[in-house]
């Protein structure tokens, strides 16, 4: 398979987990991955991208195995990292990628959306990691990269509920960083800028958006899901051993309107 990554070959052979990985920047993590040459797996509800992108991956050197799970739910998603360990063997690399970053009024919010908005935007991030930990400290060491945003740095409107999970996302991972660094278990968050995805385009990612998102970068570029993609193999790989309980931009220097 012909491959835009940079190439990392101690990823080759290492069991990875991809959640949200049917669509969007989580389609190009399976890619890069797969590309390396790693044992990809990656969980999603959207069936028909999910199938779609095993589809495109069944050639190379482990296929990627696509697995229905709604990550909200619990029971669900403890029951596939089960049988994930039990079909290949421990996770190595944990990918939390999965979110919905829906815009709201705080007028319309219910206690029944504030829950729906934490279960899909934060708490699988948890159980996910909770679920792979163990046999990470068995292996003596592992990798998890936990999705946050720019959105809550650069306080973005209608976003309150997703903005306040993805803050949390930063804290889990120094919370996690700490505890299982002793265990060699390496935690980051990734931050994507104003990433080009499919849902974006077709939610509000217009000409003129895009003016207004370059005019906020220091880099007048777009910043694409394969651009995500790089930095969580570095992330992964052997290069970044040093590397825990920190942010890593991937914006092109967005730091908002430069009025
Ligand atoms: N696109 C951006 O500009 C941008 C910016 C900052 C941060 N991010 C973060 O990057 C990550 C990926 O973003 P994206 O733009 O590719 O998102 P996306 O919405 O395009 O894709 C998210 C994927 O998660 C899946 N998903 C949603 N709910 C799920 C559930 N309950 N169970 C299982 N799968 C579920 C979706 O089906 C989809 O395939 C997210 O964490 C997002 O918050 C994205």
């Amino acid at each position: 398979m012909q491959s835009s990554f940079a190439l990392y070959p101690d990823l080759a052979d290492k069991r990875v987990v991809v959640t949200g990985g049917a669509s969007g920047i989580g389609a190009a993590f399976v890619e890069a991955f797969a590309a390396q040459g790693a044992k990809v797996s990656f969980l999603d509800i959207a069936d028909a991208d999910g199938l779609a992108l095993q589809d495109k991956l069944k050639t190379t050197k482990h296929p990627a195995t696509f697995i229905h799970c709604d990550l909200t739910d619990l029971d669900a998603l403890a029951q596939v990292f089960r049988a994930i360990e039990a079909s290949t063997g421990a996770t190595e690399i944990l990918v939390n990628n999965a979110a919905n970053d829906v815009r709201h009024n705080m007028a319309d919010i219910t206690r029944a959306q504030w829950d729906a908005s934490v279960a899909v935007n934060l708490q699988h991030l948890y159980f996910c990691s909770q679920a792979v930990v163990p046999a990470m400290c068995a292996a003596g060491g592992g990798v998890i990269l936990n999705l946050g945003s720019i959105s809550w740095h650069l306080a973005l409107p209608n976003l309150t509920l997703y903005m306040m999970a993805k803050a949390g996302i930063e804290a889990m991972t120094r919370g996690m960083a700490r505890d299982f660094g002793p265990s060699n278990i390496r935690v980051n968050c990734i931050i994507p800028g104003a990433i080009k995805t499919p849902k974006q385009t077709l939610m509000w990612h217009t000409p003129e958006a895009e003016a207004k998102i370059f005019n906020g970068q220091c880099l007048k570029v777009r910043v694409e899901p394969e651009d995500v993609a790089n930095m969580a193999l570095f992330l992964a790989s052997k290069s970044a051993a040093k590397c825990t309980g920190r942010e890593y931009y991937i914006d092109a220097g967005y730091y908002g309107d430069g009025a």
